[in-house]
């Protein structure tokens, strides 16, 4: 069975002022009545795989484990991280653990922070990537690309997999190319976008990532080893885990592996990384808007408009983004939420 492993971590900074740190987007109903980590949950469940193991951050404990209790789903475990070091060494970790039992078990990671619409195609891709993956391969699942995205990875596709229909090698991966790249890989055609879920097996993935970062793996290795265990959560180690580089998985493995593997899938996938991304996949109504709330609109299109509180009014603006919460407001142009990381920088900085 899979051992789903779900990364709660990532501090939602783009969706202020509803995320916070202390509540990023993860945790909030953003597409529906559960929450994304929910809906991962959820969408896990329904697919018929094995309890999820969650690894996120120390301070988020309860309000993880609070969202899983709520849908009346049973975890594996819960991981703690002392402090955040990206995706590497906390996916080094659950594999770590995982190995411990079984060392062949295929893992499936997911971010807590997705949305995806079918849920009948993801799980269709899910099923086209397990022979690959029980192969050997790290499986990723591309998404066709429809804009020169930099904030995504970028996966050329190779050719078919033996064994493996609807898989292919991966060509190339690059993370995170600049606008002029991103531009290129969009106009050719041949590159998908890295979703940011990977199918693996996990004596594989403690293997392939010793052999680039072997620093990585021998201090998780003792952070697991070392860690403090109760019925409700697993404590890593705080002193050893601080000594792994905090690397994401795509630069750690991704980019430098032979054995990457892409399944395309056409799956209703976004993000959620920003308020214009949300606006996407919502079902929107005649004039292009969703609302939420005591919201009341007049003469406005292609608009976001979100009270969590007092009645908000908006009149003949058209793709704005208005989100009201009890102690601040964001009115925004919706082509603008690049600037958005800007504003929350000069709040934390107290002007
Ligand atoms: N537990 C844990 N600890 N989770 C983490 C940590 C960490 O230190 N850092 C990030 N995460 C989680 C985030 O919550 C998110 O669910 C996921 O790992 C990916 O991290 P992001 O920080 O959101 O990465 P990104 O969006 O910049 O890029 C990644 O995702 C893109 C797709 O959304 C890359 O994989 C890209 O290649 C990919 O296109
Ligand atoms: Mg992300």
């Amino acid at each position: 069975q899979i051992l789903p492993l779900i990364l709660s971590g990532g501090s939602g900074t783009r969706l202020w002022p509803l995320s916070r740190e202390l509540y990023p987007k993860q945790f909030l109903p953003l597409t529906g009545e559960m929450s994304l980590l929910q809906q991962t949950l959820h969408r896990c469940h329904q697919a018929g795989l094995g309890p999820a193991m969650i690894i996120a951050s120390h301070e988020h404990r309860f309000v993880v484990a609070e969202q899983a209790r709520a849908i009346d789903l049973q975890l594996d475990s819960l991981f703690l991280e002392p402090l955040a070091r990206n995706t590497a060494p906390a996916i080094a970790a659950a594999a770590l653990v995982a190995t411990a039992t079984r060392p062949d078990r295929l893992m499936l990671v997911l971010p807590a922070d997705h949305s995806i619409v079918d849920e009948a195609a993801w799980r269709a891709a899910l099923d086209t990537a397990i022979p690959a993956a029980v192969d050997g391969a790290f499986v990723t699942f591309g998404i066709e690309a429809t804009r020169a995205e930099t904030g995504y990875g970028y996966i050329r596709k190779g050719d078919g997999l033996a064994g493996c229909a609807g898989g292919f090698r991966v060509a190339e991966f690059v993370e995170k190319p600049d606008r002029a790249t991103a531009e290129d890989y969009l106009a050719g055609g041949q590159h998908l976008w890295n979703s940011g879920m990977f199918l693996f097996r996990a004596d594989r993935l403690v293997e392939e990532l010793g052999r680039f970062e072997p620093k990585l793996i021998e201090a998780v290795r003792e952070a697991v080893e070392r860690r403090a265990g109760d019925l409700d959560f697993q404590r890593l180690d705080a002193d050893t885990f601080a000594r792994a580089p905090s690397i994401s998985i795509d630069d750690a493995l991704f980019a430098r592996t032979a054995h990457a593997a892409v399944v395309p899938c056409s799956i209703g996938w976004s993000d959620v990384g920003s308020w214009k991304s949300l606006l996407d996949v919502l079902p929107v109504d005649d004039k292009g808007n969703f609302l939420h709330g005591d919201v009341v609109l007049e003469d406005t299109t292609g608009s976001y408009v979100r009270t969590d509180g007092i009645l908000t009014t908006v009149l003949g603006m058209d793709n704005v983004i208005v989100v009201t919460t009890p102690d601040a407001v964001l009115v925004a142009n919706k082509d603008r939420m690049d600037g958005l990381k800007g504003i929350v920088a000069t709040l934390k900085r107290g002007n």
